[in-house]
């Protein structure tokens, strides 16, 4: 047995206690094994709660841990950047949450801190490494559906908290930020390709953040994405890839718990068939995989320089809804 991952988690953001640091902590090749926090008495209390050996009061203590390899960094949005460069020049692998950045140049100076460090980073979409969506993939390149022509997608869910970091322009926020990424991305994964144009609509709320935004992508040959995110609506999420013998429907598109999990099939008249998929932690398929890159067993699947062309797609998509809907090339 070849030595576990050392994981530090930098903050004690709620999709860490819920998804993330249980998953790095189940994960078979890595351990947890401190998390700080702005505010000491916050990380010591967290670390007692989740049963993690150290705690920091500072970021830049985290950081500067010489016990720890990787870091998981699920700050606000408008700070990955930052915190990420800052760990990856301090020589630690990261795994950072989506979206990876503010902008896609934010995206490649990252990849680019990443190079000069000769260190790991990835955007952390877990969804990419559920088996359905490889199945999804799968059956789509067998070509179950003819030819592809359309992706349709939405992930929406009501916010309550006013004071969250999804309604404060500041920290990134947005509903295309926060949950449309996810639909962009799954777009351009099931193309397989990178929209050359794109236009949006947005509802904007009265501090200039979208909390609800529709819009479609245009790839070459005519295919078309199109998606709506809010963070207004009642809890939606799916994808359809759909072509010109049928098409395949993934409910929970992006977070289905563990449960067993199928793929519908639709074809017209002929009615629908299902395809079954054992239940499967994507968190945890995650951070395994993390480590094997880490550990040069596994081929990073996803770099930074890919969560650049996604970002690439969002600033287009919020260009095109700042003008009314007017169609914007997505630059490359
Ligand atoms: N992959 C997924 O399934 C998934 C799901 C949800 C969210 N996310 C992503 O994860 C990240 C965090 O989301 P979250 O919902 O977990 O956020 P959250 O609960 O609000 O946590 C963010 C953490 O960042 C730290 N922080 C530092 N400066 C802050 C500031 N000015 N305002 C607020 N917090 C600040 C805080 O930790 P300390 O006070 O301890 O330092 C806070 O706990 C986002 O990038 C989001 O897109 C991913």
């Amino acid at each position: 047995m070849s030595a576990p991952l050392l994981w530090g988690v930098l903050s004690t953001a709620n999709i860490g206690r819920w998804a993330v640091n249980p998953a790095i902590q189940a994960s078979k090749n890595g351990e947890l094994v401190a998390v700080a926090s702005r505010d000491g008495e916050r990380a010591a209390a967290f670390a007692v709660e989740h049963g993690i050996p150290r705690h920091h009061s500072s970021y830049e203590a985290l950081i500067a841990d010489p016990d720890v390899d990787a870091l998981y960094i699920p700050l606000p949005n408008s700070m990955h950047r930052e915190w990420t460069i800052r760990a990856l020049e301090a020589g630690k692998h990261v795994l950072c949450e989506k979206p990876l950045a503010m902008d896609a140049a934010e995206c490649e100076e990252m990849a680019d801190a990443a190079d000069a460090a000769g260190r790991i980073l990835m955007e952390a979409f877990m969804y990419r490494f559920h088996p359905r969506t490889e199945r999804a993939l799968a059956l789509l390149a067998e070509g179950v559906v003819g030819e592809l022509r359309v992706v349709r997608s939405a992930f929406t869910f009501k916010l309550t908290r006013p004071d969250n970091i999804r309604l404060d322009p500041d920290l990134g926020g947005g509903a295309l930020m926060d949950v449309g990424c996810y639909c962009v991305n799954a777009s351009r994964t099931l193309v397989g390709a990178e929209p050359v144009e794109v236009s949006a609509r947005a509802r904007w709320t009265p501090r200039g953040v979208d909390d609800e935004l529709a819009g479609i992508l245009t790839f070459d040959d005519d295919v078309t994405a199109h998606f709506d995110c809010a963070l207004t609506m009642e809890r939606a999420e799916f994808y359809e890839a759909a072509g010109t013998d049928g098409h395949l429907r993934v409910e929970s598109a992006f977070l289905p718990g563990t449960d067993d999990v199928v793929i519908e099939e639709h074809r017209g008249r002929d009615g629908v068939a299902e395809h079954p998929i054992a239940g499967a932690d994507e968190y945890r398929l995650m951070v395994e995989h993390f480590a094997e890159a880490v550990a040069g067993r596994e081929t990073l699947r996803y770099t930074a320089r890919e969560a650049a062309a996604n970002m690439r797609t969002i600033s287009a998509l919020y260009r095109s809804a700042r003008n009314g809907g007017r169609p914007e090339k997505v630059r490359p």
